[in-house]
């Protein structure tokens, strides 16, 4: 199945850099049958990235969204707003959010029924800190937010979600988690998903992608591990020879 590789470039990157490298990624060879890749830039970029990567295979995606559709909400952006922009995904509870903005399971649960509801594609983020896998307590950790972020959500025909399982641990320190601790990660993910989707729905309907410190050297063997569909990229994405790297890297 399709792996999904996308780029996180967070509160990185001018407008005009985000342009030049969207435009640097669209000259790589990209196997649209093997791998989907796919940008997050800032909102401030999406209209010019979106106009950059019109009729190539790269997606577009933002790296939040609102859980209203209109109104008086000062500062936030919708989900419809962002479809509008040519978004097909939108990331969903990720943990710099969680930590600097005080995002919570609920608030993030209403985001992803809200990207649901106007057609983008939500990649909700979990993972651990650094204690709670010290103290053993990354599992329950993971399959507790997993659940309460896709609580009550019924997935009509081939509406998909991505589980980005991200610990926070190894985001932006260079601290990779081991493939094989991310594949029984993932086991943890696809058996909660199971229990609250069924298995039909778990295996079509989601795709579960690792995240944290991945570049263009280790991300083979994360693609070669049963359940990781994918990688959520950072610090690698923001630079043109380091993400074109990974994306060929990918491939191989
Ligand atoms: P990183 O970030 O690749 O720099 O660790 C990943 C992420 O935050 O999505």
């Amino acid at each position: 199945m399709q792996k999904i590789i996308f780029g996180n470039w967070k509160m990185n990157l001018s407008d005009e850099g985000a342009v030049a490298l969207a435009k640097s990624i669209t000259t790589v060879r990209i196997d649209a049958s093997f791998v989907r890749i796919g940008v997050l830039p800032s909102f401030t970029a999406l209209a010019a990235v979106g106009e950059t990567l019109r009729g190539s295979a790269v997606a577009l995606g933002a790296q939040d969204c609102f859980w209203e559709t209109a109104g008086a909400y000062t500062g936030e952006i919708s989900p419809t707003q962002l479809k509008k922009l040519g978004c097909t995904h939108v990331l969903i509870g990720h943990s710099e959010r969680r930590q600097y903005l005080g995002e919570t399971d609920d608030m993030i649960n209403r985001k992803v029924r809200a990207a649901l509801a106007a057609d983008l594609t939500p990649v909700l983020c979990i993972g651990e800190t650094d204690d709670a896998r010290r103290r053993g307590l990354w599992s329950n950790v993971i399959a507790d937010q997993t659940t309460k972020g896709l609580s009550g959500i019924e997935l009509i025909g081939t509406q998909s979600i991505i589980v980005a399982y991200e610990p926070i641990w190894a985001v932006g320190t260079g601290r990779a988690c081991a493939p094989e601790d991310a594949r029984e990660a993932h086991a943890l993910v696809m058996n909660a998903l199971i229990e609250q989707f069924g298995p039909s729905v778990a295996k079509n309907n989601f795709r579960i992608i690792y995240g944290g410190s991945v570049d263009a050297k280790n991300i083979g063997s994360y693609l070669g591990e049963e359940g990781i569909d994918g990688a959520l990229v950072g610090g690698a994405s923001q630079h043109s020879p380091s993400f074109v790297e990974l994306i060929v890297a990918a491939q191989k």
